[in-house]
């Protein structure tokens, strides 16, 4: 099978074309990314694909591309929340209308399979005891959210409309190597390691259901392969934890002390809880993650710890002006 992956030079789309590489070298993959801030072709050192770099809103440079796959998995997007919140044009560009031109695309030159990547925030904050199956209403509260579930509201209206064999997976917060040092994980993990403060908005009680990254990439793998058409599929790994949680993990697998916690103001519209139930995704697709809570994060300290030139190339020029505008603090030297 011949694959487009968008966004495959950032967290997941990186970690998706290495285990296709090493773990179904049947397919055939083009790589196809604009290399924003979060994109970094170090992420793909080594590994053998066709990298085209380019924006899925460029609707001339799809049809080319479609013309020569099979399938899509469209990873592309704006990711990250806290971005989202202090300018969300980007989101809505890429998320919404460049999940658009793709859909209008592939209604031209079709494909057999077209799989968009969506995540559980589009059902909003879960109250507790409560868990978001693939029938529940969506809900989003952050731009970053809403640009999502827009996106997903518009490939179900194609995939109705004009008969394409979408699929959907919505899942939970990923972790684990090559992750962009904005996310939660990546940054406490990295400040633990310089002994810089953690920064925990609000009380640090909001929970995330945790997944390595290569779980979720088996998962989608799997979903091309064996999902119906039209099927949306959550992605969780039944491991729910607190912020707090996360944060104290860290530093004890690194033997810091709780003391570099630092409480900071809470993020505006702060979803509680995410929940999702993962059932569909076990029984239709066979699918569990192969990781615990336990190894996961010491793959994922590991693999920090013994890439410092990533980390030092991944928190310099445009990133230390976010973060100080986002934390109102410097990045150590
Ligand atoms: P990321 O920010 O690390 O990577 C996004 C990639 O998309 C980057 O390589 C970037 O250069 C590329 N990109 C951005 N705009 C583009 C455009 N217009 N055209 C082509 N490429 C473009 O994000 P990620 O964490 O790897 O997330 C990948 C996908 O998975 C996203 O769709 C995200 O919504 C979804 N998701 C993420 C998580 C998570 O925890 N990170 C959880 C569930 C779902
Ligand atoms: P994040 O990694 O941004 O993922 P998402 O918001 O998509 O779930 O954040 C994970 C959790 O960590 C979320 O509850 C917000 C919180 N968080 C902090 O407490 N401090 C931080 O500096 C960041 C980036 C996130």
């Amino acid at each position: 099978m011949r694959i487009l992956v968008t966004g495959g030079a950032g967290f997941i789309g990186s970690n998706f074309v290495r285990f296709l590489v090493r773990e179904h070298p049947a397919y055939q993959i083009t790589n196809l990314d604009k290399l924003t801030y979060a994109g970094n072709l170090e992420n793909l050192e080594g590994v053998n694909q066709r990298f085209v770099r380019g924006d899925i809103c460029d609707a001339p440079l799809l049809a080319g591309l479609l013309a020569e796959h099979d399938a899509v998995v469209n990873f592309a997007a704006e990711s990250h929340v806290d971005r989202s919140i202090l300018d969300s044009a980007s989101f809505f560009e890429t998320n919404v209308r460049g999940t658009y031109v793709l859909l209008e695309a592939a209604r031209r030159t079709p494909v057999s399979r077209f799989l968009h990547v969506s995540t559980d925030e589009v059902y909003g904050s879960m109250a507790p005891g409560q868990f978001a199956t693939e029938d529940s209403p969506l809900r989003p509260s952050s731009p970053y959210a809403a640009s999502k579930a827009a996106a997903e509201m518009l490939a179900m209206s194609y995939a109705h409309t004009y008969r394409m064999p979408l699929l959907i997976t919505r899942a939970s917060n990923n972790y684990g190597p090559f992750q962009f040092p904005e996310k939660f994980m990546p940054l406490a993990l990295i400040n633990a390691l310089n002994d810089e403060p953690i920064p925990v908005y609000g009380d640090g009680r909001n929970v995330r259901d945790w997944i390595f990254v290569e779980d979720h990439c088996r998962a989608i793998q799997l979903t091309l392969e064996k999902g119906k058409a039209g099927g949306v599929y959550n992605i969780g790994a039944r491991n729910e934890r607190r912020n707090l949680e996360v944060a104290e993990s860290i530093l004890d697998a690194l033997g810091k002390p709780h003391s570099l916690i630092k409480f900071v103001k809470d993020r505006p519209g702060h979803d509680r809880r995410y929940a999702i139930d993962p059932t569909v995704a076990e029984t239709e697709l066979g699918w569990r993650p192969i990781e615990t809570w336990k190894s996961g994060l010491e793959k994922t300290i590991r693999w920090y710890g013994d890439n410092s030139t990533w980390i030092e190339r991944a928190r310099s020029g445009a990133y230390r002006d976010y973060y100080k505008r986002q934390y109102g603090a410097e990045i150590k030297p």
